[in-house]
């Protein structure tokens, strides 16, 4: 089935539809992801990565970094005193870019990389002691289906925390949209070669709750303590919530 514009699915295949779309887009663009990444953010998305780790609670832990991607997150677990990291991510040139990086950085072995559906996660019940995600969420095809899969992983007390993009204050959004629908698209475009991909980014929020309603959503699929809070002007949120204690 082919996307019909801007980025949307429907139908009976739409998740499998979509989830086929994703994985080839972030497996033509590995190259030069992590470049376009500072470009955009202007260097920001390190110090947000840190952020989500540290409020992850990673010490001595066993964390899951999921669609860990080129690996980021996964080594600031480590460098945070994680004691073991899975990185998951279901596009294999994702990984094989993470696989290079990790190997590269002290403390790299204490973190494992593994394909994985974050729909479906092949994992055991009450396993990991944190998960966190970087600019996962938009792509996911059944946003209430992972976040059930999210705490069905994690032990109980486990922290949940998210970064993503989210829908920005509305007396921000005349500033921001030239920036998101003319310069990310331009920009991501040029310097990938992939103009698709970068058009996707901002439609990917159109139907991404925003962030008090992605709160009220980790509540449904069974956290406690959902919270967030914006980093990049209003851009970008941190969404943490904790699997209750028995
Ligand atoms: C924008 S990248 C983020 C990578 C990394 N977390 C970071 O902070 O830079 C999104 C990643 O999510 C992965 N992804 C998307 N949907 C996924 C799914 N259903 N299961 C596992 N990984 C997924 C993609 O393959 C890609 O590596």
């Amino acid at each position: 089935m082919k996307p019909k514009q801007p980025h949307t699915w429907s139908g009976p295949d739409a998740q499998a539809a979509k989830a086929a779309y994703v994985r080839s887009m972030f497996a033509r663009i590995v190259p030069r992801y992590d470049l376009i990444n500072r470009l955009m953010t202007m260097g920001l998305d390190r110090g947000w990565r840190r952020l989500t780790a540290e409020l992850a609670q990673p010490r001595d832990g066993v964390a899951l970094d999921l669609a860990t991607g080129t690996g980021d997150l996964a080594i600031e677990l480590v460098r945070q005193g994680c004691r073991f990291v899975a990185g998951a991510d279901f596009c294999p040139e994702m990984l094989k870019a993470a696989a290079g990086k990790t190997s590269h950085v002290s403390d790299g072995g204490k973190i494992a990389l593994l394909a994985a559906d974050a729909q479906q996660l092949p994992f055991r019940a009450d396993t990991f002691d944190c998960l966190v995600n970087g600019f996962l969420l938009r792509n996911l095809a059944d946003l209430n289906g992972a976040l059930r899969e999210f705490h069905r992983v994690l032990k109980p007390g486990g922290r949940l925390a998210c970064l993503d993009l989210t829908h920005p204050p509305l007396a921000l959004r005349p500033l921001l949209w030239p920036w998101f629908r003319l310069a990310v698209p331009i920009l991501g475009g040029l310097v990938s070669g992939d103009f698709d991909a970068y058009t996707y980014l901002p439609d990917s929020l159109q139907n991404y709750p925003d962030a008090p309603r992605l709160c009220a959503m980790m509540r449904t699929a069974g956290f406690t303590n959902a919270t967030y809070r914006r980093v990049g002007a209003g851009t970008v949120a941190i969404h943490t919530a904790a699997k209750p204690q028995l």
